[in-house]
């Protein structure tokens, strides 16, 4: 039987009781606007957004705000016995368990549920989502993707009349961060990730930004939002940014492009294409100019054409933004008696594998420096069905050890059939090194 949502708990103005799980980067940026913005919120709201209790793994360390605006008497290590006393529970401590227990406790007992926690969405958010519709609360996961930038919001709601074709993203700040300064000031890719872990931007555990674990979490939960169709983080084909070279940053620019680490996800005739992998992307592309930890999604809609969000990514205060509103828009729907948006996945498309994506790409090689070797390249790519955009000699035409880098754009051209065309050119006896390959997006 569907559970009632509980009844707010006090009467005028009201008050909805809140429970933060998480005192973290996020956490403790959350329950600071909470104390602080309380009038505000209220008024926005509808009720009193009472802060009844933070949980934490170790209540006993001291934590800054805690005692000066947070009461300390609020932080308990007991989050279940925490979560069956709310009306709203913010879950922002990350991971998997007890994560996913907490929510599915909170939304059983008829909480509203807001999270950050793209992790747990991209893995086991079909399960949260049918929870929450058959319980008529709301699960609401703005910060989940891109930090503070509105997109969850636009893509499922305001985008609902139109057909999304394309989402290109970049949604990982750490990652953007450190290929941004390998770009403009020349820094080898761990000094560049030692500021971002510094600055906050990183995952507890670095390696989810760069091997793009954390950007694969983002692109499934836009595709299944886009496309109407679930997606899960092992269905998306991915691939880090610990590969990308100072060099191909360099070889990058000379062809009038820049790396960046993407999050697509397209639409095709065949079914949906979900991919996280550095890309080189035009420099006059919008998605080239954003800088830093910052974060850029761009979607194209049969209607709408081209959109671009753009904005901060990551980081404690920017992120508390977007939950926060999630927490007061929740706080309406509880009021009237009503609930956010349900998840739609009736298109239900076929989700295709890795090898499937079509695509361009660069390709750079050294190469014997003598007559009849780029014919005999070119000749392996035709046989493949491969096209050639352009060929860049890279070296002077006679270089002192008798190689020359040859650095070809191929035009779209199936995955597979450009990792074919890759292992037989890498065969020939006058190819001494496939120095990278990358895609080329944007254009
Ligand atoms: P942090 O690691 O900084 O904070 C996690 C908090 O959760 C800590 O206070 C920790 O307690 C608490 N916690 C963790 N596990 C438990 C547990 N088992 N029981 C009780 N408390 C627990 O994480 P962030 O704030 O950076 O991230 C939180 C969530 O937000 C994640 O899902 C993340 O992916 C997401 N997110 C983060 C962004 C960012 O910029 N940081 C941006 C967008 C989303 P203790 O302090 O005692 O260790
Ligand atoms: N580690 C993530 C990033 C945090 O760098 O973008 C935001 O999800």
């Amino acid at each position: 039987m569907t559970p009632e949502p509980a009844a707010p708990t006090t009467g005028d103005p009201g008050v909805l009781r809140v429970a933060l799980l998480g005192y973290g980067v996020v956490g403790s940026q959350v329950a600071r606007a909470l104390v602080e913005n309380a009038d505000d919120l209220a008024a926005r709201s509808g009720a009193r957004l009472e802060l009844v209790g933070v949980a934490v793994r170790d209540a006993s360390r001291p934590r800054d705000g805690v005692g000066t605006v947070v009461p300390a008497s609020l932080l308990t290590e007991d989050a279940e016995a925490l979560v069956d006393r709310a009306d709203l529970v913010i879950e922002v401590m990350g991971g998997l368990e007890p994560a996913r227990s907490l929510i599915r406790r909170a939304i059983a007992a008829g909480a509203s549920v807001v999270t950050a926690n793209k992790a747990l969405l991209a893995a086991q958010g079909p399960e949260l989502f049918e929870a929450a519709d058959a319980a008529r609360v709301d699960l609401a996961f703005e910060a989940a993707v891109a930090g503070a930038i509105p997109i969850v919001r636009p893509v499922r709601e305001s985008l609902a009349g139109d057909q999304v074709r394309r989402v290109l993203g970049i949604v990982n700040g750490t990652t953007n961060y450190v290929l941004d300064q390998m770009t403009t000031l020349g820094l080898d890719l761990s000094d560049a990730l030692a500021e971002a872990q510094a600055l906050g931007f990183a995952e507890a555990d670095p390696t989810a930004d760069v091997e793009g674990y954390d950007a694969a979490a983002k692109a499934a939960i836009l595709a299944s939002l886009a496309f109407h169709t679930r997606v899960s983080i092992d269905q998306v084909a991915r691939e880090g940014i610990t590969g990308v070279t100072a060099a191909d940053v360099v070889a990058a620019a000379t062809t009038g492009h820049v790396v960046k680490l993407l999050a697509i996800a397209e639409r095709t005739a065949e079914g949906v294409s979900v991919r996280v992998h550095p890309a080189l992307v035009p420099a006059a592309h919008p998605l080239a100019a954003v800088h830093g930890a910052f974060n850029a999604v761009f979607v194209e809609a049969d209607g709408a054409g081209p959109l671009m969000f753009y904005g901060q990514g990551a980081g404690g205060r920017p992120t508390a933004s977007a939950v926060l509103g999630d927490l007061v828009s929740a706080a309406r729907d509880r009021l009237s008696g009503g609930k956010g948006s349900y998840e739609s996945a009736y298109a239900s498309l076929p989700v295709l594998p890795a090898d499937a994506a079509v695509t361009r790409y660069q390709v750079r090689l050294v190469v014997a420096d003598r007559p009849g070797v780029l014919a005999q390249v070119a000749g392996v790519l035709a046989d493949h069905g491969v096209s050639i955009d352009a060929v860049r000699q890279t070296t002077g035409e006679e270089s002192a050890d008798g190689t020359a880098s040859l650095l070809i754009t191929t035009h779209a051209a199936r995955e597979a059939s450009l990792a074919a065309t890759v292992a037989a050119v890498d065969g020939l006896g006058s190819v001494h090194e496939i120095t990278s390959v990358l895609r080329v997006e944007g254009v």
